[in-house]
């Protein structure tokens, strides 16, 4: 009898040391007692395109792919998911008919997070989007999905943000950072995407935005995770704002993968995300999914 060994999984990224996904991955496999793996691959930038063109060969079922490689995913991807072709990235990889398929959960894991923890955000109004890389477009794509019909991007170079806004067509606006306290006035939603506040990176203790500008129902929220309260959660929470962190993104974004590679729509318990938070006090920082 042949021995079955399970689904095996994995995640790659460069450097990939400080990722998260192994950990929930396998408290995924453990709650629910399928015996697959999920394990990390520390892949090279000029190794990415060969080490996707050998999944099958390692025997890999499919796999997160994280920075720097979601645009060389998405090259290596024979077909894509709506989302992937609309952000242009790739972070899901699995096998479909035995052709890879790339796809892009970060929309989806925002707006999972949001409706978990600030249900009716959908019904803010006007939205703002600190930032015009690679996040930014989950967000506004999500945005856009959820009904929003007024974003407005703010980006230090601003025309990255004009850039994005073309790219997303009607509703969608790009400005310049210096703008940004006047766009906030009126919104109900301001989301950043920037790397201020990210410990360890330059801008760590800056705010993006300043959110005593805001109404009083806006809802903050910031993709950062790392801290789990940025300096401009805190400031919202300080006026007395709506707040929710980006843990949740991280949590949710993983779910379709799991499910892809598993057969089992796994659930973002309490538990996960106060195993994470633990995890995150006792490990070195890092961003990154
Ligand atoms: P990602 O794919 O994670 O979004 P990115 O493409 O490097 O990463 O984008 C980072 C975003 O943070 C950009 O909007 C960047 O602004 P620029 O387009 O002007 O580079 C923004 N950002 C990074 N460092 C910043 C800083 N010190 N001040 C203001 N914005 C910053």
């Amino acid at each position: 009898m042949v021995e079955t060994t399970g689904t095996k999984a994995f995640i790659c990224g460069y450097p990939i040391g400080h990722s998260r996904s192994p950990m929930i991955h396998r408290h995924w496999l453990k709650m629910y007692g399928i015996s697959g793996t999920y394990d990390p691959f520390e892949i090279a930038p000029d190794d990415a395109a060969d080490f996707f063109s050998t999944l099958r060969a390692r025997g890999l079922a499919g796999g997160n792919v994280t920075i720097p490689h979601k645009e060389a995913a998405f090259a290596a991807a024979e077909r894509h998911d709506e989302a992937a072709e609309i952000i242009g990235a790739v972070n899901t990889l699995w096998f479909e008919e035995g052709r890879l398929v790339g796809g892009n959960t970060d929309a989806i894991g925002f707006a999972a997070n949001l409706d978990e923890r600030a249900p009716g955000w959908t019904e803010q109004g006007a939205a703002i989007v600190l930032g015009a890389g690679g996040a930014a477009r989950a967000v506004i794509q999500a945005l856009k999905e959820r009904g929003f019909r007024d974003i407005r991007i703010t980006n230090r170079t601003e025309a990255r943000a004009v850039e994005l806004a073309d790219r997303f067509g009607d509703g969608v606006s790009g400005h310049p950072a210096a703008a940004t306290a006047e766009l906030l006035s009126d919104a109900g939603l301001l989301v950043n995407t920037t790397s201020l506040g990210m410990a360890g990176k330059q801008g760590a203790d800056e705010l993006p935005a300043d959110p005593d500008r805001l109404p009083r129902h806006a809802i903050v929220t910031d993709i950062v995770y790392v801290p789990l309260e940025t300096p401009l959660l805190a400031a919202a929470k300080a006026r007395g704002l709506k707040t929710v962190d980006g843990l949740g993104m991280l949590l949710h974004q993983a779910v379709p993968g799991f499910e892809r590679w598993f057969g089992r729509r796994p659930e973002v318990t309490r538990d996960l995300r106060e195993m994470i938070i633990a995890d995150m006090a006792t490990k070195a920082v890092s961003g990154n999914p």
